[in-house]
C-alpha cells in the first residue's frame, strides 16, 4: 500500500519534484480513471498547504465539464466551456492562474471560502479532456512555479491513465 510522506521544504521547485517523484508510485500499476483521479485529488489536497478544494472535471457532451473526484466542500456539478475559471482553461487550452477570484469575470463560487484559483487543462493528442482545479482561501496562494508542478502533476496522471 503506498504512504504520503510529508514534504518539509519551503522551496516549490523541490516541493513539486518530491509530490511529482510520490504522484508517479501512487498511480504505478493502476490505470482506471476514476481510481487515478480520486488518489491524485487525495494527495494534492493531503500534501499542499493551504487548500480548500482540489480536484477534477471531466470535459463530456456538448462541451459541458462535468463535476469529477476531488476533495473538498461538494461542487457545482456543471459548468460550461468558457464559463468561471475552469471553463475558460478549456477554452484558452492553457493554465488559468487567479490571484483574486472577485476580480476574475464570470468565477463560478463554488465554496465562499475560496479566494485564488489555479486550473490545469488535461490535454492528450491535441484534446482537451477535462481540467484539475485547485482553490485556496488565501489571496495569491498560486505561482508560477504552481503552475509548472500541478502542469507536470497533469501530465504524470495523462501518462498514467487509460482515458
Ligand atoms: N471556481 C470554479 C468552479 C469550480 S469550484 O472552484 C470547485 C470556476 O470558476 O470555474
Amino acid at each position: 500500500m503506498f504512504e504520503a510522506h510529508t514534504i518539509e521544504t519551503a522551496n516549490k521547485p523541490e516541493f513539486y519534484r518530491e509530490l511529482t517523484s510520490q504522484l508517479g508510485g501512487l498511480l504505478t500499476g493502476e490505470r482506471d480513471l476514476i481510481a487515478n483521479a480520486a488518489n491524485t485529488s487525495a494527495l494534492l489536497y493531503q500534501m499542499m498547504p493551504d487548500l480548500n478544494w482540489a480536484g477534477f472535471y471531466f470535459l463530456r457532451a456538448n462541451d459541458e465539464l462535468v463535476l469529477g473526484p476531488f476533495q473538498g466542500k461538494v461542487a457545482c456539478v456543471r459548468i460550461s466551456k468558457g464559463k468561471g475559471v475552469c471553463g475558460a482553461a478549456v477554452q484558452r487550452r492553457t493554465s488559468v492562474l487567479v490571484d483574486d477570484v472577485h476580480a476574475f469575470p464570470g468565477h463560478i463560487a463554488c465554496d465562499s471560502a475560496s479566494r485564488s484559483e489555479l486550473v490545469v487543462p488535461l490535454i492528450a493528442s491535441g484534446r482537451v479532456l477535462g481540467v484539475i482545479d485547485l482553490d485556496s482561501p488565501s489571496p495569491s496562494r498560486f505561482d508560477a512555479d504552481d503552475q509548472a508542478g500541478i502542469e507536470k502533476v497533469a501530465a504524470i496522471f495523462l501518462a498514467a491513465t487509460d482515458l
